[in-house]
């Protein structure tokens, strides 16, 4: 059977680092309580000028390289974000153009935080059809140009930044043994689209907005549409938390990550953790923590990885892959 084998990944942060004391000075907070809550330390913050899609070119030619292939290979762009360039082209076209492809297609795709979960079921789905040989599946945000940074409440948890990842459609067994991605899970329950949202868009209000979020109430729900999705993962494929080697999961406060993986009773040291250096990255976080863990030595070819995501919607999600 065919499945979608990662070939490689890269990422991208902005070069401005902003830490929590440094955020004190601005709003009524303190770093013991931004890490003490959400185990975040810091987070980058792009530059003047500088937009989604230049981060999401960053990280398409770092995984492009990681992988070893030109550009030209490339038959498809999936990109997720929340904070595209402009209401409409897709940043994905930027990204393409940047590449100097000008073949195949390339569309964005918005499921907040969920969105590379999101992405790399849609791009995994079109590569198993035939549609293409190979995607670049992105995730790339400026969530600091849609904070309001008054409230002490949101601007302290998220930051910019891009990551991607390179898929190729190769023939595979069909066993537990086979490389690429082996399930994918995709829910979302609009009745809670109030709860994380931003109250300004082309069709109500002809702005941009400011993200607005009931961080009790998400936190209350998180960690029970989290491990569902992932259960849901180890049903469809024998697989379980003691035979997975890595948990990179959506990184957007320590606490709600340390309470999934206990859940499911996920060894710690299997969990990849960015958050205290990156913050909330939304779609972008899970390609920054697998470019990370792989930069570092930690995800080696062969290695059984678990994906999940939660988001604004809600929107959640899990994939399970062997790298
Ligand atoms: N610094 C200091 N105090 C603060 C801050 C801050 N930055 N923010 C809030 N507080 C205060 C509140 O005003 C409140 O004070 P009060 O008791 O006097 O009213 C107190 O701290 C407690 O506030 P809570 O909101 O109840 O704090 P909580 O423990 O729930 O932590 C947090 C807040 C970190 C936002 C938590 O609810 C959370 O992580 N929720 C999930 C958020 C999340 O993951 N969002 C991303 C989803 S992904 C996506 O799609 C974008």
């Amino acid at each position: 059977m065919i499945r979608s084998v990662v070939l490689g990944c890269g990422s991208y942060l902005p070069e401005r680092v902003l830490s929590n004391a440094e955020l004190a000075k601005k709003v009524d907070t303190s770093d013991e309580w931004i890490v003490q809550r959400t185990g975040i330390q810091q987070r980058h913050i792009a530059a003047e000028g500088e937009f989604t899609s230049h981060l999401a070119i960053k990280a398409a030619q770092a995984a492009l390289k990681n992988a070893g292939i030109d550009a030209q290979s490339i038959d498809l762009i999936v990109l997720a974000t929340s904070t595209p360039d402009n209401t409409f082209p897709a940043t994905a076209v930027a990204v393409q153009n940047a590449l100097g492809m000008t073949h195949g297609a390339a569309f964005d795709l918005q499921a907040v935080c969920s969105g590379f979960i999101f992405a790399l079921t849609t791009a995994d789905s079109l590569l198993r059809t035939g549609a293409g040989k190979r995607a670049l599946v992105i995730g790339a945000e400026t969530f600091s140009r849609i904070l309001d940074w008054t409230d002490r409440g949101t601007c302290v948890l998220f930051g910019d930044g891009a990551g991607a990842v390179v898929l190729e459609a190769q023939q595979q067994d069909g066993t537990a043994a086979d490389r690429g991605v082996l399930t994918t899970h995709l829910r979302s329950d609009g009745r809670h689209k109030q709860k994380l949202y931003v109250d300004g868009g082309p069709s109500s209000t002809q702005t941009v907005g400011y993200l607005r979020m009931e961080g009790r109430e998400v936190f209350k729900h998180a960690v029970g549409m989290i491990t569902d999705v992932i259960v849901d993962a180890f049903a469809a494929t024998g697989e379980s938390a003691e035979t997975i080697d890595w948990f990179v999961p959506h990184q957007a406060n320590k606490r709600i990550i340390d309470a999934s993986a206990q859940k499911l009773h996920i060894a710690p040291q299997k969990v990849v953790l960015t958050v205290d250096r990156h913050g909330n990255t939304s779609a972008a976080s899970i390609p920054l923590a697998l470019s990370v863990a792989v930069n570092d030595g930690r995800i080696k070819k062969g290695d059984l990885v678990l994906l999940e995501a939660m988001g604004g919607g809600f929107t959640w999600g899990s994939a399970l892959l062997r790298w």
